[in-house]
């Protein structure tokens, strides 16, 4: 290699350490669900939240959309390795509690440092592929190259019954953050029409600092783009409480995003195909 390759890789190199160093908090995950599992580009957050916090591990919280068959607290909490009377009291419910479809529940977790990730780990027993886990079981609460990262398993439906670990996304926060009284971050996964300032504002955080902590720009024009099936990071002072949760509307709203999510597992499958026969 020339002297001057060398030179150009130094320089690049060095421009990627200082950005990261002054861009101290997390990208924006921002990546379609239709590039999602074969993408491993680390300049997202789409493999993780970067282990950059002031600790190595924190409490944090999750949302969860209930879903059949995940829809009472000692369900959810199984599925989340959660535990059951403290998920019922976070949501201001008792724990024989059965919520309805698509009402938001708080998931507590314990956040901590695995390699360069933050992550919370959850176990599953799979048997309808990574890209099902991640995207129709989670949400979007994990991704694909983490998961199969962590397990040696493949993308494809193997129906095979086994435990495998999920990594669940969470950040502790910054020193910036807990210098400025922030003391959790809460992971929230995006649906269509979802809005900085309207999760900011349900979650009473500052519209300004959630633009901060997930790296995205201040402009009104046009306003930053989030995608279903992302998540973003909203930073607390407070832990959250069950009355800022949204419960579905009572129409019949709810089979159509279960739908939704469908079409978009499919269409990501088929691209993921089309990737890899491309490759063969
Ligand atoms: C962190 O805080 C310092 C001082 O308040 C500020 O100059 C800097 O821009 C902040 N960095 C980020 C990434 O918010
Ligand atoms: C991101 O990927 C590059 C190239 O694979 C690697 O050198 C770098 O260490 C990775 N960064 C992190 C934070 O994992
Ligand atoms: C999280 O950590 C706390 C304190 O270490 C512990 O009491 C709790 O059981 C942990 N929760 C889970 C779900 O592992
Ligand atoms: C989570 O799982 C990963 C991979 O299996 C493991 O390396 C890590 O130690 C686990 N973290 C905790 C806190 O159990």
């Amino acid at each position: 290699m020339g002297i001057l390759q060398s030179l150009i890789i130094v320089c690049i190199l060095s421009l990627i350490s200082s950005s990261s160093d002054t861009l101290a908090q997390q990208p924006y995950e921002g990546v379609a669900i239709n590039n999602a599992c074969a993408n491993t580009d680390n300049s997202t957050s789409i493999l993780g939240y970067s282990c950059n916090g002031v600790n190595p591990t924190c409490q944090s919280y999750l949302i969860f959309r209930s879903q059949t068959p995940y829809y009472t607290v000692s369900s959810i909490a199984a599925l989340f390795g959660s535990d059951p009377s403290q998920l019922a009291q976070i949501n201001s419910v008792s724990q024989t509690w059965s919520f309805q479809t698509n009402q938001e529940v708080i998931i507590p977790v314990n956040c901590s440092c695995s390699g360069p990730y933050y992550q919370a780990n959850t176990s599953f027993n799979e048997q309808f592929g990574v890209f099902n886990v991640a995207y129709n079981t989670y949400q979007g609460l994990s991704t694909c190259q983490p998961i199969q990262n962590q397990n040696s398993i493949s993308i494809f439906p193997t129906n095979d019954d086994q435990t495998i670990t999920v990594p669940l996304r969470c950040a502790c926060p910054t020193k910036n953050q807990s210098d400025s009284g922030i003391k959790y971050l809460l992971t929230f996964p995006i649906q269509q029409g979802d809005s900085i300032s309207s999760v900011s504002a349900q979650f009473g955080a500052k519209t300004m600092e959630t633009l901060a902590a997930n790296e995205l720009p201040n402009t009104n024009n046009p306003t930053p783009t989030l995608l279903p099936l992302t998540t973003l990071l909203v930073p607390l002072r407070n832990p959250p409480t069950g009355s800022q949760l949204i419960s579905p509307p009572t129409s019949s709203s709810s089979p159509s995003s279960q739908c939704k999510i469908w079409v978009y597992v499919v269409i990501a499958a088929a691209s993921f195909i089309s990737f890899n026969s491309m490759r063969m």
